[in-house]
């Protein structure tokens, strides 16, 4: 079969986490139209109750949709755990969460075959990574624990130094006595924070992110342009001058457009 060939890729998260996957896919895409949503006015989404989680997250696809979108990506574990099930029976474009990614790779890496996850606690709650690990590894042990107060350290850009590295270790501290040899970052903010963590958890053990593995994923099933510049758009809900400056440092480099949006408009 043709594989189709991709132009146009939406991606959301509660804030700045998605970026940590948009970053990966523009270093390794040519030629492709990002368009980045953070919903920033309505962060964390990791506090919240499933109903609300989905209810936002409905939201913001039908506001991608209007980009005329190729593929769909829910960067957000805690949208993902509560959503991806129905959006990919109801969604006519390809979407793809993070969760089933990281879950993958951390079976695939790990030898001792017992894994950690830190997460929101909404994500943590769902047992979504918990139940796919188990669906790939019926002899894998899982530790989880959740680590919320990562997300507002990392949308304040306090991403190392002691205060930092003290909260790491607070949640951190309760899964490493469980003899674990990887380490899944389950909410898309924390990659920001991995040389902090990896500082704390030491380096045997492996650490774990979707980003990679979505691209892996992506370049499997879809073609993309040999050639051209990427273009990215950046939405964002609310006040859109300290996004874009976080934005900037995350992607380490910059974008096209930033622009605040209203998804009331955009309720199903
Ligand atoms: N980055 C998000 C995740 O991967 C959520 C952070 C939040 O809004 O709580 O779960």
């Amino acid at each position: 079969m043709t594989k189709k060939l991709i132009y146009n890729i939406g991606i959301f998260d509660s804030g700045a986490g998605g970026l940590t996957v948009l970053k990966k896919l523009r270093q390794n895409l040519k030629g492709v139209n990002f368009f980045y949503l953070g919903d920033t006015a309505r962060l964390p989404y990791g506090t919240k109750s499933s109903e609300t989680i989905v209810n936002y997250t409905l939201q913001n696809v039908n506001f991608l949709k209007t980009k005329n979108i190729d593929i769909l990506i829910v960067a957000c574990n805690t949208a993902s755990a509560y959503s991806l099930p129905y959006l990919k029976k109801n969604l006519k474009t390809p979407v793809y969460g993070v969760i089933k990614a990281g879950a993958n790779k951390a079976v695939s890496v790990s030898k001792s075959k017992r894994i950690g996850i830190i997460g929101t606690r909404a994500t943590i709650y769902s047992n979504a990574y918990q139940e796919a690990i188990k669906m790939l590894c019926k002899d894998c042990e899982v530790f989880s624990n959740p680590a919320p107060l990562l997300v507002p350290l990392v949308e304040e850009g306090l991403v190392d130094g002691i205060i930092a590295e003290n909260v790491v270790n607070m949640y951190i501290k309760p899964i490493l006595e469980k003899k674990i040899d990887t380490l899944i970052l389950g909410c898309t903010h924390y990659p920001v924070m991995k040389k902090t963590i990896g500082k704390v958890v030491g380096e045997k053990i492996k650490l774990v992110d979707s980003a990679t593995p979505i691209l892996e994923k992506l370049k499997r099933s879809f073609k993309f342009p040999k050639e051209g510049d990427n273009r990215t758009e950046i939405y964002v809900t609310d006040y859109p001058e300290n996004f874009g400056k976080l934005s900037e440092r995350f992607l380490e480099g910059n974008f096209d457009k930033i622009e605040h949006i209203d998804l009331t408009k955009y309720r199903s």
